[in-house]
């Protein structure tokens, strides 16, 4: 298939890159390929769902300030950001429907595309020509990188694919972390058990530090595969691939043992310091400030970028971050709920809740029980889950007025309402107890007795009207 690059010309401001692949010749300016994100950018601005912004925008604020405008919106396309003029893109993934346009699946196979993937992943394709070419050093300080909220630590990427190599087995992880950017470091924020955690503390017991690779902007199915927590030993970038529906191309970095996407707008290099801390605080899913934590500082070695880079920008607690954090939690919960014998006609972690806290789930309920069964299966599936709702089939759990409605006219909470208390709990949610870390956590169960009359609850209907909408 051939592709037209739909975001012609380079920046003004950009340098040119400096070539390292001697002898291999780089096409990506040339032609672009299927596993290029700009295939799916194409697509998306051919069916209208990106607005660009031409206005020249900040870094500082101005750009996050737009984003979160338009959060609910079109995927955004920000022509020329920060000192050095460079490309944005942000909300590319702020809705369900863009997510499964990328994976080029129908929206409501996803959560069942993502479960097939992660059980059967693609081994990658090693390629020689990659999109980027390593550019000078001080191309570091050109990044747009953004600060987004009043009194985070200052500016974060938000994309990042970070690929490390276990030192134990050589299977490498992929998993999506925000990096602190400081003058020519980064602070890599790495949630404690986390894989790429958990690497970190190999690296640290054999007294060497963890060579990464972030990867800024490859194709949609990477950003989705590392959002997803594979089981520990599984390379997300095969996941990736599963996705696709064709081996991942990668290539393998000069003088390095790690294999990144091949196409991807911009890769760096680093270390992950064994001794090296610093505090950093930003804004978190639920849209609150996280506490200061102190995290590893990551030196920069090399960085690599395409001729005219794209930068991906995600805002903390936007639709972008919530949906990629909270899709593969909601297969999750699908496929837990699954095991024990009950249909899920439709998942959803909720909106308010960061896509994190709360979970409304549809179900086809064959047996009295269904519902509080469904409950316990949902809070054992997602740790941080805190709150849940069961709803009958006919209750759409996206549509937060059906929910209210099920609330109102099928729920008494006499037998219908669990509680736990002193469960663990997410560190994200200010009422949990913060030194325990532990929460309480309910489960609401909507789902009618089946001995119930259901021609009383039944919203009424008029004739005509969906084939209005
Ligand atoms: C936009 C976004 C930002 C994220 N930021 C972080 C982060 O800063 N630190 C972290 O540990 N996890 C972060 N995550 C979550 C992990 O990427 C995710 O849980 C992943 O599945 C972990 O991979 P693993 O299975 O290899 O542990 C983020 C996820 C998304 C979608």
């Amino acid at each position: 298939m051939t592709t037209t690059n739909f975001l012609p010309g380079g920046s003004h401001h950009s340098s040119r890159p400096i070539a390292i692949n001697e002898g291999v010749k780089n096409e990506s300016s040339v032609r672009l390929r299927e596993q290029d994100i700009q295939e799916f950018l194409s697509k998306l601005e051919e069916e209208g769902e990106i607005e660009t912004i031409r206005s020249h925008v900040g870094e500082r604020f101005e750009a996050a300030a737009i984003m979160k405008e338009k959060d609910l919106g079109k995927a955004l396309l920000f022509l020329s950001v920060g000192k050095y003029g460079r490309k944005v893109v942000a909300n590319i993934f702020g809705k369900r429907r863009r997510i499964s346009r990328a994976l080029g699946i129908e929206e409501e196979k996803v959560h069942r595309h993502l479960l097939h993937a992660l059980e059967s992943p693609l081994k990658c394709k090693e390629v020689s020509s990659p999109t980027f070419q390593k550019v000078k050093p001080e191309e570091l300080s050109m990044l747009p990188v953004l600060t987004h909220y009043e009194k985070d630590a200052g500016p974060y990427i938000t994309s990042a694919t970070v690929i490390a190599s276990d030192p134990e087995t050589g299977v490498q992880n992929a998993s999506i972390h925000r990096l602190l950017a400081r003058e020519g470091y980064f602070v890599i924020r790495m949630v404690e058990g986390r894989h790429l955690h958990q690497i970190f503390q190999k690296y640290k017991a054999r007294g060497r530090d963890m060579p990464v690779a972030i990867v800024i902007t490859p194709n949609p199915a990477v950003t989705v595969a590392a959002a997803s927590p594979a089981p520990s030993g599984l390379d997300e970038l095969q996941v990736a691939g599963a996705l696709l529906g064709e081996p991942l191309r990668v290539v393998r970095l000069d003088g390095s043992d790690l294999s990144v996407p091949a196409e991807a707008q911009y890769v760096i290099e680093g270390l992950v310091s064994i001794e090296k801390t610093e505090k950093e605080w930003m804004t978190d899913i639920l849209g609150t400030y996280d506490i200061p934590r102190e995290q590893p500082v990551v030196k920069v070695t090399s960085i690599h970028r395409s001729s005219d880079p794209l930068y991906h920008a995600i805002l903390p607690a936007g639709s972008e971050h919530r949906l990629l954090m909270g899709l593969p939690f909601e297969a999750r919960i699908l496929e837990n709920v699954e095991r024990i014998g009950i249909k899920v006609l439709g998942i959803c972690l909720t909106r308010g809740s960061g896509s994190w806290l709360h979970a409304a789930i549809s179900i086809r309920k064959n047996s009295e029980g269904d519902g509080r069964n469904a409950i316990l299966a949902a809070l054992s599936a997602h740790p941080s889950l805190k709150g849940v709702v069961v709803l009958d089939e006919d209750i759409d759990p996206t549509d937060y007025a059906a929910i209210d409605f099920s609330f109102a006219t099928r729920f008494q909470s006499k037998g219908n309402l669990v509680v736990v208390e002193g469960a663990r709990g997410s560190s994200l949610d200010p009422s949990a107890d913060q030194r325990s870390m532990t929460t309480l956590k309910w489960g609401i169960d909507t789902t009618l007795s089946l001995s119930v009359e259901k021609e009383r609850f039944k919203m009424a209907k008029i004739p005509g009207f969906d084939k209005r909408s």
